[in-house]
């Protein structure tokens, strides 16, 4: 009989701390033990000369959420894990979204059910608050939190999902009195609104537009007003999606006064610009529509910088995932529809890791533990996963990647999302991934996608302990 179900032979394994050479013992899905010349295992991979990192934690993505407007996400819980799999991740964390008028469990219940039996991979729910009804602030949010969903989300805009700065306040005291993480989509809803009338009058419809009516003072006022307003309540929150050195100048003005600011960047925001939206009769430019929108190079430089020193702690997909051919993607208002009416988001949830290792590590820009931080431990932490997900340890989760260095070009046809495009095609990267295993089992082997629908388990989150007040002396009555 064999001392493990599967030892990893050799490998260097990268925590958020350490690099170190060791074997690494797994039975029944954990990691049980590390070291060298581990007994044998029933199975055995040799991952001689290869980095082993914990899988991927892609806390934000989107699959199979509504979205009011007629067009459909093309990934639903099985194509959106499988390609999250085949791309190193082995958590994902996508939004309930609660519709204005629904009841937030309502949405939750909703949202099991399109999970349950589909997921290839574990995965937990943030929640996105739009109504937060007296019900919804003092019994949903509480019980849901309670249950395990103890992160939410919260629009500055878009109509269909806003709060206005008073509803922001009460939800936000109430992330506080339960100690959730709130999680903060900034950007000025009238400010856009006002900009992309004007542009729309004087018939500036094209894609590229999209970039005008939305510049990074729009992002940085927003901000600056989510940041006040966590400040005023004395809770930590965290600013999802930033594109650049605006809204990042407020992020770390916040870190330096001790205010507990968290942030994340995607992939976006370091590999595509604002001329990627296109000229003026060029309609691919839709591909890369998302919000905030990606700015340019000098900016594509500091979210660099911001991954190196600190000011980000997260660095997920974003995967929204609309296709540019047919009725119900990125054209669900017409061939050439105004760019306020086209799709938002991006898919990314395969590639997200790969360009972060390759550009990022293999590049000589950030140190492999900065990259285990960014993609694993730190979401795991923040989101309530932690020490179950995020690390390489003896206890946790066999969730594990082996990277294979060599030339490796992004093409859409190798991805396994249901998305018609990706936004990086062509691009060289210097690795891909050779393996990925989901507790203990391969679900990725570097050619073929090996697990079923349904073995994903859904992982019920801890308040997670950067969420947590710090005492104030003058405690304010929330
Ligand atoms: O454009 C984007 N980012 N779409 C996804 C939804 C969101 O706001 O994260
Ligand atoms: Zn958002
Ligand atoms: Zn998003």
């Amino acid at each position: 009989m064999s001392a493990f179900d599967l030892v990893i032979r050799n490998a260097r394994a990268v925590t958020a701390a350490d690099q170190f050479d060791t074997d690494i013992g797994i039975s029944g899905g954990r990691i049980v033990a590390l070291g060298r010349q581990l007994a044998a295992g029933s199975q055995e991979i040799d991952a001689a000369g290869r980095y082993v990192t914990p899988g991927g934690i892609d806390a934000h993505c989107h699959f199979d959420q509504p979205t009011g407007d007629g067009s459909v996400m093309a990934d639903d819980f099985v194509s959106g894990t499988r390609s999250a799999a085949c791309g190193g991740t082995t958590t994902v964390i996508p939004f309930a979204c609660q519709q204005k008028g629904q009841s937030l469990r309502a949405a939750v219940e909703d949202y099991h059910r399109r999970a349950a039996g589909k997921a290839l991979i574990d995965y937990a729910f943030h929640m996105i608050v739009t109504d937060p009804t007296p019900q919804v602030l003092e019994e949903e949010l509480p019980a849901l939190i309670a249950e395990g969903l103890s992160s939410f989300k919260i629009y500055m805009t878009y109509d269909a999902l806003k709060l206005d700065d008073r509803q922001m306040l009460e939800t936000l005291a109430v992330a506080r009195r339960e100690g959730a993480m709130a999680m903060i989509h900034a950007e000025n809803a009238d400010c856009i609104s006002w900009l992309t009338s004007k542009l729309i009058a004087a018939g500036h419809t094209a894609p590229r537009f999209h970039a005008s009516s939305r510049p990074m003072l729009v992002e940085r006022e927003a901000t600056h007003r989510a940041i006040s307003l966590a400040e005023l309540v004395d809770v930590p929150v965290l600013i999802v999606h930033v594109s650049g050195r605006e809204a990042m100048e407020q992020i770390r003005w916040a870190q330096g006064n001790g205010l507990r600011v968290y942030a994340e960047t995607c992939p976006q925001y370091l590999f595509l610009s604002a001329e990627d939206l296109g000229c003026d009769d060029d309609f691919h430019g839709a591909k890369c529509i998302c919000s905030p929108p990606p700015r340019d190079k000098a900016n594509q430089t500091l979210i660099w910088e911001g991954l190196e020193n600190g000011v980000f702690q997260v660095f997920s997909s974003d995967h929204a995932p609309f296709r540019f051919d047919g009725p119900d993607g990125k054209r669900v208002h017409g061939e050439n529809a105004s760019f306020d009416k086209i799709a938002n988001g991006i898919p990314g949830v395969e590639t997200r890791l790969a360009l972060l290792w390759s550009e990022g590590v293999l590049a000589g820009r950030i140190e492999p533990q900065t990259f285990v931080e960014l993609t694993a431990t730190n979401p795991a932490k923040i989101y309530g996963l932690y020490p179950r997900k995020g690390s390489i340890a003896i206890g946790a989760d066999a969730d594990l990647v082996i990277w294979q260095e060599g030339d490796h070009v992004v093409s859409n046809a190798a991805l396994h999302h249901n998305v018609d495009y990706t936004p990086y095609e062509g691009m060289r990267l210097r690795a891909w991934l050779a393996l990925t295993l989901s507790r203990g089992e391969v679900v990725w082997d570097g050619q073929t996608p090996l697990a079923g629908a349904g073995r994903g388990e859904f992982l019920a989150c801890e308040r997670p302990r950067p969420a947590l007040r710090r005492r104030r002396q003058e405690e304010l009555a929330l």
